[in-house]
């Protein structure tokens, strides 16, 4: 019997407390020496990813693709990227990850497509109000000739919108296409039939194949104003990187919605005839400081979950912590729709980066976003303290809980790459006005050897081994998952003992959370039995007494620091850290 969604007590669905580990596969290990990751390096490296107690991981699209924005560009929804394997490969990783209680989740990626997709291509060759156009926005070019676009939207990665569908503007077809983020993906047009019935489809493909479940890109854009009416004129506040998401004819649309319930359907319907599976699909979306939005889009009939990136967009100030904590779980608890908590992602500069910015305290900056932002005067010792206690807070909060590979080894954002090595289209498209997401992609290290790319490789049949896709740092080899292991100080070895006391001290208290209030400079929140307090300031503080919590009667069962003892001496709580209390009922 399907639980009642009010009932935040107790998860009824693994994915309502999971702990999920993204794999971007492109950087994660590479087994055939070309210096691009693939699906069998996730097979050699599953143990590590057991180790960290996940339940599921999620792969970035690894659809064939043109790699234009890696892998969002998707060629082909129903096979496999030939850097990364072939269907038989991934049937392979599922089966490994499943022998060790692993689930897999797939990205897919309903906004747009590749502009090397064959329906785009048949579209390119067909003629203006063709059905093979009709699957994507194609409008009519205004001015003589139609030289301007059809309105004046921008992409979000830079410059318009639009872009003609021929090049040669003498030809008759004065027809445009459109594509949100870049010129290279074609935004598909979920009214058409032929588009609802692809994606079904496309669910029913990989479901059959052994995923549990989709994460869902960009639902933001999906669903338009038919008309594709001008954007309103915005003010000089909004950057490059804004206009796009404050167009109201493009963004957060009631069209989505139909698109999700439809997608639900489909989910459902599987799910019906395979009672063993509990399948499911969380939005992407940037829904911050804006819970309605969450409780739109995870109504009874459409996502499951949605990503809440509150605390990854938070910066280190109390009041902010907070306002991110309440917001979400006060969904969870009106609702019992539980969210998915995230640190890092792909698109996002790494953690330990972020909050040792001089700005990082600042409640007016908006420190997740990596897309416009420079490396000068980060303090990487302070950034590493920082999102330990941060990192301790989100494994305490209910709901699941989404790991960015690398954060377990502490990577910070790299800085250093030529513009001649950049790949990410936000860099290339701004002509350097944003920097981009690289930094947060490099290859990962496994080993201290250099010569393998400090294990990222493992050398070709010939012994060679080629650079890189993006360059790694001198420094890698520092942070390798070897050198971490063994070391109780290590940030690998915190993501253990983390994992380990959620699983013990966090999970089995149930989905409900409220905020406690310990005083200035401190963040609590109590989960049934467990209390968990974060310090914010450079010095330590005793938490207020407060009314039915008595924590000098607690168990210290984890804590941001190698030592609990060391977070918590003569009862308060240390600079810059975090400690999990038990009450022991
Ligand atoms: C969100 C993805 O996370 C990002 O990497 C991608 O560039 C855009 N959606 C477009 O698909």
């Amino acid at each position: 019997m399907t639980p009642s969604r009010t009932d935040t007590r107790a998860s009824t669905h693994w994915w309502q407390d999971a702990l999920v580990y993204q794999v971007y596969v492109r950087s994660f290990a590479d087994t055939t020496g070309n210096g691009v990751g693939d699906l069998n390096g996730i097979r050699a490296h599953l143990d590590h990813i057991a180790a960290l107690g996940v339940d599921a991981i999620w792969l970035n699209p690894c659809y064939p693709s043109p790699q234009k924005d890696h892998g969002y560009d998707v060629a082909d929804y129903f096979d496999i990227h030939d850097e990364y394997g072939t269907l038989d490969t991934f049937d392979a990783l599922v089966a490994d990850a499943a022998a060790r209680g692993i689930k897999t989740l797939m990205d897919v990626v309903p906004n747009h497509c590749s502009s090397r997709h064959r329906w785009f291509l048949d579209a390119l060759a067909s003629s203006p109000g063709s059905p093979e156009r009709a699957r994507f926005y194609f409008r009519d070019g205004k001015g003589p000739r139609g030289t301007e676009p059809p309105n004046n939207w921008q992409a979000a990665f830079g410059g318009s919108a639009w872009t003609r569908a021929t090049a040669d503007s003498d030809l008759d077809d004065i027809q445009w296409y459109l594509g949100t983020f870049t010129p290279h993906q074609p935004d598909f047009d979920q009214t058409n039939t032929d588009v609802q019935a692809m994606f079904a489809d496309v669910l029913r493909f990989w479901f059959d194949r052994g995923v549990e479940g989709f994460r869902v890109d960009a639902i933001t854009p999906v669903g338009k104003d038919p008309a594709l009416p001008d954007q309103p004129p915005v003010g000089p506040e909004i950057g490059t990187f804004d206009i796009t998401w404050v167009n109201p004819y493009t963004v957060f649309r009631d069209e989505g919605h139909e698109v999700w319930r439809r997608w639900r359907t489909v989910i459902d319907e599987y799910g019906a005839s395979h009672p063993d599976r509990d399948l499911m699909m969380v939005a992407e979306a940037y829904a911050t400081r804006r819970p309605e939005l969450t409780r739109a889009f995870t109504r009874q009939d459409e996502f499951h979950q949605m990503f809440a990136f509150d605390l990854m967009l938070t910066p280190w100030h109390k009041e902010s912590v907070e306002r991110a904590l309440g917001d979400i779980i006060g969904i969870l608890d009106e609702t019992g729709v539980a969210p998915a908590w995230t640190l890092n992602n792909h698109d996002t500069q790494r953690i330990v980066t972020r909050l040792g910015r001089p700005e990082a305290e600042d409640p007016e900056s908006w420190t997740g976003n990596a897309l416009s932002t420079t490396g000068t005067d980060i303090d990487l010792e302070l950034g590493d303290r920082r999102a330990r206690a941060l990192t301790a807070l989100a494994f305490a909060v209910p709901g699941s809980l989404y790991l960015y590979q690398g954060e377990e080894l502490g990577l910070p954002e790299v800085f250093d790459i030529p513009d001649d090595r950049r790949e990410d289209p936000v860099f290339h498209l701004t002509d350097g006005e944003g920097l981009g997401r690289d930094g947060c992609r490099i290859p990962l290290p496994w080993s201290t050897e250099a010569a393998t790319s400090f294990g990222f490789s493992t050398p070709a049949r010939d012994g060679s081994v080629g650079e890189p896709w993006l360059p790694q740092p001198r420094v890698w080899g520092t942070y390798a998952a070897t050198e971490q292991a063994g070391d109780d100080e290590s940030m690998l070895a915190f993501y253990h003992r983390l994992s380990a006391a959620r699983r013990v001290h966090a999970v089995p208290n149930g989905l409900h959370a409220e905020l406690v209030d310990f005083g200035p400079g401190l963040v609590g929140l109590r989960r049934g039995s467990l209390v968990v307090v974060l310090n914010l300031t450079d010095e330590a503080i005793a938490p207020a007494p407060t009314v039915g919590i008595d924590l000098s009667a607690a168990t210290v069962v984890a804590a941001s620091t190698a030592s609990p003892a060391a977070a918590v001496a003569s009862g308060r709580i240390g600079a810059c850290s975090t400690v999990w209390f038990d009450l022991g009922r």
